[in-house]
């Protein structure tokens, strides 16, 4: 099966986006993305769809099994996993691009430090002990499997780069800290939670489904709500 991977290209020193396109042949019903990707650029010269010289494509990836979210970038317009992206599941031309809400890097690089300076913003550390309760123990699992992709990010309509709104991750993880304290212990949390998470959030729901790893995110955000916001148990 031939394929056309329409790459979008950085140059950095102008700034400039352009999209250049290459041939990818395969037989195996399993290739996803991240390897067609990797394949291109195993090529001793790695020529575009006009035969032209080209250069290696830029992208991250670390795991190849949903686990690193390094690899998150959009394909065919929607945000996912390239790791977890089978070729045989599009047509024969695929647009790749980056995620558009942060920072360019390079190619399909971008720069998601601002995930981790909102998780530093709320504290999101414990401590004391962890005093979680037991209905809240699946929850506090689920949410400790956020891989900090930014997927959800890129299609949340209320989440941008100066924002006061942190979105789904801040979200995820104020969540599970929350979960595993007491009623007391919460407030400062809360009042961050509060401006970071709650305030800015418009429920649109856009984020539900998205997740690579299932985390059901209008469960996250009710219960974020009944924790911080209505102080309930
Ligand atoms: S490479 Fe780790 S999630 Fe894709």
């Amino acid at each position: 099966m031939q394929y056309i991977l329409t790459i979008s290209r950085y140059k950095r020193e102008e700034k400039k986006e352009y999209y250049e396109s290459f041939k990818f042949e395969t037989e195996n019903v399993n290739e996803t993305v991240i390897s067609a990707l990797k394949k291109i650029n195993s090529q001793e010269i790695i020529l575009n769809i006009n035969n032209e010289v080209s250069t290696k494509i830029e992208f991250e990836c670390a795991c190849i099994q949903k686990k690193c979210g390094a690899c998150a970038m959009v394909i065919n317009g929607i945000p996912k996993l390239a790791c977890d992206a089978k070729l045989k599941d599009y047509d024969k031309s695929i647009k790749i691009e980056p995620l558009r809400k942060f920072n360019r890097i390079a190619d399909l690089i971008v720069d998601r430090t601002i995930l981790y300076e909102n998780l530093k913003t709320l504290k999101l550390w414990l401590e004391k002990d962890s005093n979680i309760i037991d209905k809240r123990r699946e929850l506090n699992y689920k949410a400790s499997e956020c891989l900090l992709c930014g997927i959800c990010l890129e299609v949340c309509p209320n989440f941008y780069l100066e924002s006061n709104f942190f979105g789904m991750p801040s979200i995820i993880l104020t969540t599970r800290l929350l979960t595993e304290l007491d009623k007391e212990d919460r407030k400062i949390i809360s009042k961050l939670y509060s401006k970071h998470c709650f305030a800015g959030c418009g429920k649109s729901l856009a984020c539900k489904n998205r997740c690579p790893k299932k985390i059901e995110t209008d469960k996250m955000l009710v219960n974020g709500n009944l924790l911080a916001i209505w102080k309930r148990k």
